[in-house]
């Protein structure tokens, strides 16, 4: 392991993927069987894990990263931007693989398409999460998605769980979650397909949401689910009820990650102890702020612009 981090704890530990991202920009996504010609390509680092640390960290969470890259020259461009934007990078794991790649399409209005190839980031075990254990105890957030094996989610879940941590999960990408699982996170921060996948249910819409998120609540999610609603904001339901926070009007030109910015913002919200409201008022702003420039990582916002935003308006 290379030592790389500044004295003292984390506060923040995220457990997750790390993806090279080629971007392609395009007018609109092809239909099956067509052939379209798009604009351009990026290499940009991603990865819905390290795009989290990111957002933590330059919104200024010690934060630190349990994961994996390959053995290729991807693996160490990632490591270099997570350390770039002061993520911890010291636990990260090197397999004898390649590193996970994402093949991101966005399109005009700046919506995307993705498809991932999880190479290194399928070989996080739960060997991975035993020898992070003291690491998690140290943090006050554990952060979790599902870009990593399922048992490796779960084990990460427990172990936060029994450490006393508070465990925020984003059930991204989609898949089904059983109530033992959901029962031991904290947090649950779905986007509406997301949900809609969870519950079964067509969400859509502010009412669509509240029946969703009452329903996860209802299988045992601890504290609150935190429904991402775009640009809409999100909808927070705890067992007083729900809150609507209001989303800021920006013009859009990728949401790659905007996912990511809000649940990394909010990880450092809560390890501030802002009340739950203001948190996700925060990680609305710095959601919103992401998708006004290209990519995941190159395009999560700063302290001083989000506290700007929040200012204006
Ligand atoms: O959430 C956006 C991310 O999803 C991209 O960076 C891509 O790597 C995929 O993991």
């Amino acid at each position: 392991m290379i030592p790389n981090h500044p004295p003292g704890k984390p506060d923040i530990a995220v457990i997750g993927s790390i993806n090279m991202d080629l971007v392609l920009s395009v007018h609109r996504a092809p239909q099956i069987g067509e052939t379209i010609i798009g604009k351009s390509m990026d290499m940009l680092p991603g990865g819905k894990g390290a795009n989290q640390a990111v957002a933590a960290a330059r919104l200024g969470g010690r934060t630190a990263m349990v994961g994996r890259i390959g053995s290729d020259p991807f693996g160490s461009q990632l490591r270099q931007s997570l350390s770039d934007s002061g993520v911890w990078t010291d636990r990260l794991r090197v397999s004898q693989t390649s590193t996970g790649i994402a093949i991101v399409t966005v399109q005009e209005d700046g919506d995307n398409h993705i498809i991932v190839i999880p190479g290194a980031n399928g070989e996080m075990s739960e060997e991975d999460v035993k020898q992070n254990e003291d690491l998690i105890r140290q943090c006050e957030v554990v952060l979790v998605q599902l870009e990593i094996p399922l048992g490796t989610v779960r084990s990460a879940v427990r172990t936060a769980r029994y450490c006393g941590k508070l465990v925020i999960l984003d059930p991204a990408p989609a898949a089904d979650l059983d109530v033992e699982l959901l029962g031991m996170v904290d947090i649950l921060v779905p986007n509406e397909t997301e949900a809609s996948h969870l519950t079964g249910q067509k969400v859509a819409g502010i009412e669509d949401a509240k029946l969703a998120a009452s329903e996860l609540l209802s299988r045992g999610v601890r504290q609150a689910v935190i429904l991402k609603l775009g640009p809409h904001g999100a909808l927070i339901a705890t067992a007083k009820g729900f809150v609507h926070v209001e989303g800021f009007r920006v013009n859009a030109i990728d949401t790659t990650a905007a996912g990511d910015t809000f649940a990394g913002a909010l990880a450092v919200a809560l390890v501030e102890k802002k009340d739950l409201e203001s948190a996700v008022r925060f990680a609305n702003a710095a959601a919103a702020l992401s998708t006004t420039a290209k990519g995941a990582q190159s395009s999560v916002p700063g302290r001083a612009v989000v506290e700007n935003m929040l200012k204006r308006i």
